[in-house]
């Protein structure tokens, strides 16, 4: 039985009471906090639009989306426009070298009744030749040099795959799949200037990069130094690339040369993808996970990602407490000691559902949240290790990665929430010579070992072990909140193993305390993932709420979250929008 007795402080009534002995301590709705460069950021700027909305980490790739809007399109057509551009313009995270999660709620009839959700899985693979010891050491130990530096970190890309089939199942039929690449080409043809987050990350990440002669040859000037603010970065052979993608389809990427050149680069640079794994990739539509909130639908995304089932069992754990007042010491309390039981379950149960058999009913049914919620002592934190015995962690490494997530709203009222990623910031490093192509080094979030961290210190056990053809469990959880069967809220992040108690507060924080769109995506967050046993929170949060935490138990580290919220809001009077500000770059954009 996982769940374990709850201790004698466990047992203590929850009441009401309790929570009003709790001093009040308010948090200022859009605190000041600093990017990840360092950089003093401001709130949210809330964007209005009429009719339809797109927000994306990149502006030039926003626009594009937009546009698409404008001239007919619906939301997928817009994602899928940038979701390729992203791949030019953003190369830090937008790809067609990884793979994501696409969440899509289509528009029904006239009325409240109709309409229907669904979402595209296009994670990556592991190649055919790895296995269970393929990121151990020559000891047995978890090689973290393997799964996230070397070339046998990477999954078999799926993005292309997922914008393709997404389009065709999914858009408007206004556009063809090349119209909506033509932008991306022009794009990745005739230069982009180096701006925002790409001229802040370039420095940070240029030691992985400059590894491979292919990638130094697009990102490095001739002096060895990362292209700066500012100048221009042509791809040309990733304008080939799209282009044979634009005249051929999806195959053009997963057969013939481009795949002969991926699986080449690949296995020079000592890893196992192999034309035949390339072949296979087929990305998969699967039902949402669903749960509901206070009145609300939550539409998210299901294995081989975690995030909809944890978002939806936090939800439900919180669903029985009060949450309404100005977010205050006990609420946060409360959110945290729901983390800790979700991520655990995370751990333990999660996997790749075409392998492993996820106990999705229970683990997001709201009886099973009330034997979580059981035991939450309202007074005493838990700790991790009583959640679930005899488990250590290691170390969490530094920040440095990146994913991207848009959202998009159409005036028909369809919603796209879309995650993607490469894993680190710009991947593993390799871009796959003669195609522009930089690849993921997604399988480091396959649990190496059982207890061995993954590079966001996640934990995993046997169902998220690698193995051949096998997807590595993921945390992304684009969501879309359906009121009355219409959108209301549309949100994703990146950010690793914080991404899902990100969401979790945008939509608490949206739903419970009124928040705006532009305060909830500015609001400082906190982060507990079960293993390591700590709370890490965004500077900006109250000294009070933070010293009530350490009082009843918990460690409590202030640190930055990279996070990168972009959502929207659909509202009585037109969509809002709000970029995140925690990363230079990010638009709102609609019309
Ligand atoms: O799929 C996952 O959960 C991770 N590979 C996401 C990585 C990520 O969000 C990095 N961004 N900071």
């Amino acid at each position: 039985m996982f769940l374990r007795k709850p201790s004698a402080a466990a047992g203590f009534v929850f009441t009401l009471a309790a929570l009003t002995l709790v001093s009040a301590l308010t948090l200022p709705l859009a605190a000041l906090g600093e990017s990840q460069t360092g950089r003093v950021v401001g709130p949210a700027q809330a964007v209005t639009a009429a009719h339809g909305m797109v927000v994306a980490q990149e502006a030039q790739a926003a626009r594009i989306g937009a546009d698409i809007l404008q001239n007919g399109g619906n939301a997928v057509d817009a994602a899928v426009a940038v979701g390729f551009a992203l791949a030019v313009t953003y190369p830090r995270a937008g790809n067609i070298g990884g793979g994501g999660f696409m969440v899509i709620h289509r528009a029904g009839g006239t009325g409240n009744t109709g309409g229907s959700d669904t979402t595209i899985d296009y994670r990556e693979t592991a190649p055919g030749a790895i296995n269970k010891k393929s990121f151990l050491d020559a000891q047995g130990n978890a090689d973290p040099q393997k799964s996230r530096e070397s070339a046998l970190a990477i999954g078999v890309p799926g993005t292309v795959a997922g914008l393709a089939l997404a389009e065709r199942k999914y858009g408007s039929g206004h556009f063809t799949l090349a119209e909506l690449i033509a932008p991306a080409i022009a794009l990745a043809r005739n230069g982009i200037a180096v701006a925002d987050d790409t001229a802040d990350s370039l420095p940070v990440d240029l030691p992985r990069l400059k590894r491979w002669p292919s990638s130094a040859h697009i990102f490095l000037k001739a002096d060895g130094s990362p292209l700066a603010e500012g100048d221009r970065l042509f791809q040309p052979d990733l304008a080939d690339t799209l282009e044979a993608i634009a005249r051929g389809g999806p195959r053009a990427f997963y057969e013939g040369p481009i795949a002969q050149k991926l699986a080449a680069a690949v296995q020079a640079a000592g890893g196992v993808m192999t034309v035949d794994d390339l072949k296979a990739y087929h990305a998969i539509e699967r039902a949402p996970i669903r749960g509901s909130y206070r009145g609300y639908d939550i539409v998210s995304m299901p294995p081989p990602s975690s995030g909809g089932i944890a978002l939806v069992e936090m939800l439900n754990i919180l669903e029985g407490y009060d949450l309404t007042r100005a977010r205050q010491a006990q609420e946060l309390f409360l959110m945290v000691e729901a983390m800790k039981r979700a991520y655990a379950d995370r751990a333990w149960f999660l996997g790749d559902p075409d392998v492993v058999q996820v106990p999705v009913a229970r683990l997001t049914s709201k009886r099973y949240a009330a034997e979580w919620r059981a035991t939450i002592d309202p007074a005493h934190a838990t700790a991790a290790a009583d959640i679930h015995p005899g488990i250590t962690a290691g170390a969490v490494q530094p920040e440095g990665r990146n994913t991207t997530h848009f959202s998009v709203v159409d005036r028909f009222g369809n919603a796209v929430s879309n995650t993607y990623t490469l894993n680190f910031s710009y991947g593993v490093g390799l871009v796959a010579a003669g195609t522009g192509v930089l690849l993921n080094n997604e399988l480091d979030d396959f649990a190496a070992k059982a207890n061995a961290p993954n590079a966001y210190g996640l934990l995993g056990y046997a169902a998220n072990a690698p193995g051949p053809g096998k997807r590595p469990l993921s945390s992304m959880t684009p969501t879309i909140v359906l009121k009355d069967g219409k959108p209301f809220l549309v949100t994703g992040t990146p950010g690793g193993s914080r991404i899902i108690t990100v969401v979790l507060q945008i939509v608490t924080d949206v739903i419970d305390r009124g928040m705006d769109i532009a305060s909830a995506v500015s609001a400082p967050r906190l982060h507990n993932q079960w293993m390591p046993d700590q709370v890490i929170a965004e500077p900006g949060f109250a000294d009070d709420v933070i010293a009530v935490l350490r009082t009843r138990g918990d460690t409590v580290v202030v640190e930055k979250l990279p996070t990168s919220a972009n959502s929207i809001l659909v509202t009585p009077t037109g969509l809002v929008g709000a970029a995140d500000p925690r990363t230079r770059g990010a638009l709102a954009v609609g019309y």
